[in-house]
């Protein structure tokens, strides 16, 4: 039997290359794709040098050129794509008073079309093959949890949330399943981020009132995709399943 290819976006950091890493675990062959040269080569040597099967291709999801090429070339290489991640995002602060056309724009062409563009790319082969998976990452931002100073980043992310209803109800009867994960407070050089999100500091200050008691790791958002991307899933589709160790759930 051959092997089955998952691409997955932003997955030379975070919970885009613990993702990578579970899928080669359990045999998938990896299409590492990144902005992030460096890091995504090295996950992919990283899955290689554990006995998987993994390569690196740089791609943008602003770039419709890029995501529809590297998709081309699974197309043709290896008869489809099995499983698309759409995990590449990016948490900008920016108060609303400070809130340029470009700044919003930017965000929103990463977080939701850069999803979009995604699925649009490997549906074509999808629907010939009667078979697939798409897996987006919203957040709990776009779930029910508002986030200051974000407004741009909370909209995309509630934007996944609409894209998997469509696309599953689109798409389910050629065989393709949607979903999407809303992971909480994971640890990862976005949650870490000073500047742009809560900081070490502030993260770790957040885990006693989460019911789990604890920030999340990317495995475990990783392992929910898995979850989602499999056959065990199999009568799920246009669900988008909070991993927040219970965060949004809690009152007071
Ligand atoms: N960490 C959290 O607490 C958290 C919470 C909710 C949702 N998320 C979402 O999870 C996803 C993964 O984020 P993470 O936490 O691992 O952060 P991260 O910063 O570690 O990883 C983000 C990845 O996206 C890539 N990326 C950014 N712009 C890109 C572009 N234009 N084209 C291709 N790749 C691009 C980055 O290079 C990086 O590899 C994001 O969509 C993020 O919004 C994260």
């Amino acid at each position: 039997m051959t092997k089955p290819t998952a691409i997955i976006s932003g997955a030379g950091i975070g919970i885009g290359r613990a993702t990578a890493l579970a899928f080669a675990r359990v045999g998938y062959r990896i299409c590492v794709t990144d902005i992030l040269e460096t890091e995504g080569k090295q996950v992919a040597e990283e899955i290689k040098a554990g006995g998987g099967d993994a390569y690196f291709r740089k791609l943008d999801v602003t770039r419709s050129d890029q995501v529809d090429d590297v998709v081309g070339e699974i197309d043709k290489q290896y008869g489809g794509v099995d499983v698309v991640v759409a995990n590449a995002g990016i948490a900008h602060k920016v108060p609303l008073a400070q809130m340029s056309d470009a700044k919003w724009d930017i965000t929103v062409d990463i977080d939701l079309k850069g999803v979009f563009r995604m699925a649009r790319a490997a549906t074509p082969r999808m629907r010939e093959r009667r078979k697939g998976a798409i897996v987006a990452v919203s957040s709990i931002s776009g779930m029910s949890y508002g986030w200051a100073e974000h407004v741009h980043y909370s909209a995309a992310k509630a934007g996944v949330l609409g894209l998997v209803r469509g696309l599953a109800a689109e798409l389910g009867g050629d065989g393709i399943r949607v979903n999407g994960v809303a992971p909480g407070f994971i640890r990862t050089a976005q949650s870490l981020s000073e500047e742009h999100s809560m900081g070490e500091a502030r993260l770790v200050a957040q885990a006693p009132s989460i019911p789990l008691r604890r920030i999340g790791e990317p495995d475990e958002v990783a392992d929910v995709i898995l979850f989602l991307a499999s056959d065990a899933a199999r009568y799920v589709t246009g669900q988008t399943l909070l991993v927040d160790g219970g965060l949004t759930i809690k009152q007071g």
